[in-house]
């Protein structure tokens, strides 16, 4: 063949192959698209809005006519809708199910996290986790169980911390975000592995090893979640398998920080094995799942799936950091935001405030030492109607879980006539859903509890395909009722003790800024001043005070950094 005639053939090549890849998405001609770029897709306008891409989308999607918008990959790579329309959550998460599964887009970045848990696993693996896992959650044990960790995790670490950094000198600035953070943390941990570990606070020298090795879990697994989350932005899997195979940059902090992850749960796997099965096993949920997966012989599907005693292991080890994934993070993220609408709302502040001291006066969330006293999930913050509401407005504007995907096994057509593809991705942003005025009138960017409430003052629920914030259908989060009495029984403790107020004056107009994590996190975190509501100290706080003495400030302690404390 003519040398010359080779660049024009390639040329020729290169179309057609565009033109195959891009042909399905040119005939589906009545979905909505904007910026319809056939060879660069929406890439130029996202990476132009990155960061600010929750709002980009929600204006996208406040735009379109059916509050539903392709979404282009370049070349025709990752394609894809996303959508902010309660009809279509609905026909997503519940109508059409089996056709919307979890599918490599999502597996296959967090593989190496998250194994064969009940968070990436779709079919059967799933069915089969989920059933033992739903079992689990509404089980009297494990509510017991995890009300006692939450009241132990309150009174020894967070309410003395905030103590110390009220009593400070100076009143040094903490970050409330990273507080929170590890608390959630050291509590999953807890109810997950029935492992009193702490990032937060150095009860005893004796615990200073144990600490050590906490804190390692704690900061490798947010290196962990942040890399596999950041592989889900590449067009390909080409490019960080590539690097994952020659194990450098990002993909080499990744594997460091699974070796982490691994040598702490399966310590934690061994210690349990180890305990056997005395009267503690079966209250926390590794306990539920290595009995489960042990019943092979009595012909369990689970323990047939993994047989030899490795397997099991690390199933187990999946099971287990699946769990710390839900906990971790959604509830201090929920939990942050909250506290900041709170000071940018005086007004709501006062009314969450007034409500839990009367609710809480004679009870003192925390204090109480206890074990039977109400164990049931604390019958005193199921009366904190306000508080319910405000939890939950405050998760209508800050979602932590923002935007969810799936992948569609088939095509199919959605509710409002969007034709979705074999393949496609199919995204339901619940970040935008909350501030859409069709769905919530036209004072949707306010934070007014007011709306949740009827005309006795009592919480009214919505259907969950309208605020998606827990999910919705087979796959609704089963930790919705842990994480409300987690979050309600930190405030009603904390803004009944002290007042929170961040650095930076809180306003509705000016929002700290996010970053695009799994979950919807404060930039810079929330740098707060902690002040005592009361000038006495009650005896349980006294008690415990001359433990902990804060030398540093602990603002600007990076997310990987425990905060400083000594004996
Ligand atoms: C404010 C706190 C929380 C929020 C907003 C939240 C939200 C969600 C969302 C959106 C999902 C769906 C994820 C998906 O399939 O893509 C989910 C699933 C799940 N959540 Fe939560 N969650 C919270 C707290 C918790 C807690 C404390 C636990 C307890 C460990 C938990 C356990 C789970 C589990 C096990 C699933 C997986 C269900 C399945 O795939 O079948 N969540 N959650």
């Amino acid at each position: 063949m003519d040398a010359a005639a080779l660049p024009p053939l390639l040329a020729l090549a290169v179309a057609v192959l565009l033109l195959v890849r891009l042909w399905p998405r040119a005939t589906t001609r009545r979905n909505h698209c904007p910026y319809p770029n056939p060879v660069l897709g929406n890439v130029v306008p996202l990476l132009r809005n990155f960061h600010r891409f929750l709002d980009w989308a929600t204006d996208m999607l406040a735009a379109a006519p059916a509050n539903t918008i392709e979404v282009r990959g370049a070349l025709g790579l990752c394609s894809g809708v996303a959508n902010a329309d309660p009809a279509v959550v609905d026909h997503l998460l519940r109508g059409n199910f089996p056709n919307y599964v979890k599918g490599a887009r999502f597996a296959a970045p967090f593989a190496d996290l998250l194994g064969s848990g009940l968070f990436l696993a779709d079919g059967r693996l799933w069915s089969l986790q989920r059933k033992l896992a739903s079992y689990s959650f509404a089980s009297r044990s494990l509510r017991r169980f995890s009300a006692r960790v939450l009241r132990a995790h309150l009174r020894r670490r967070l309410l003395p911390f905030l103590a110390d950094a009220a009593d400070s000198s100076g009143q040094q600035p903490v970050d409330l975000q990273d507080v929170l953070r590890r608390f959630t943390f050291d509590n999953i941990c807890d109810v997950a592995f029935g492992v009193d570990s702490s990032t937060l606070l150095l009860q005893d020298a004796a615990g200073d090893a144990r600490r050590h090795d906490a804190d390692a879990f704690f900061r490798a697994f947010d290196d962990a979640v942040q890399v596999s989350f950041a592989r889900m932005f590449h067009p390909t899997t080409v490019v960080w398998k590539a690097m994952r195979l020659a194990g450098v940059g990002s993909e080499r902090r990744l594997r460091d920080a699974i070796r982490v992850i691994d040598d702490y749960v399966m310590a934690m796997i061994a210690e349990s094995e180890e305990r056997g099965r005395g009267d503690e096993q079966h209250q926390n949920l590794l306990s539920r799942f290595a009995a489960a997966v042990e019943e092979e012989e009595q012909g369990s599907e689970l323990g047939a799936m993994f047989r030899s005693p490795h397997a099991k292991r690390r199933f187990l080890r999946d099971v287990v950091v699946s769990f710390v994934l839900a906990g971790k993070d959604s509830t201090s993220t929920a939990l942050t935001w909250f506290f900041w609408l709170l000071a940018a709302n005086p007004r709501c502040e006062r009314r969450v405030y007034e409500e839990a001291s009367r609710h809480s006066r004679g009870h003192g969330h925390g204090d109480d030492d206890d074990d039977d006293h109400d164990v049931d999930g604390y019958d005193e913050l199921k009366g904190m109607h306000y508080l319910h509401a405000a939890i939950t407005e405050a998760m209508r504007l800050y979602p932590p879980v923002p935007i969810n995907t799936r992948v569609a096994a088939a095509g199919d057509v959605l509710p409002d006539g969007t034709a979705v593809r074999a393949g496609w991705f199919s995204d339901y942003c619940a970040y935008a859903m909350g501030r859409m005025p069709r769905l919530w009138g036209d004072d949707c960017r306010e934070f007014r509890p007011e709306r949740w409430l009827d005309g006795r003052g009592e919480c009214v629920a919505v259907d969950a395909a309208r605020y998606p914030v827990f999910h919705a259908g087979p796959r609704a989060c089963l930790g919705r009722e842990m994480a409300y009495v987690q979050m309600k029984a930190v405030v009603a403790a904390v803004v009944t003790r002290f007042a929170v107020e961040p650095v930076q004056p809180a306003s509705m107009e000016a929002p700290p800024p996010y970053e695009m994590t799994a979950t919807l996190r404060m930039k810079a975190g929330l740098p707060v001043r902690i002040r005592r509501r009361r000038p006495c100290p009650t005896p349980t706080e006294t008690a415990h005070q001359p433990t902990l003495t804060v030398t540093a400030p602990i603002i600007g302690t990076p997310s990987n950094q425990a905060p400083k404390s000594r004996v």
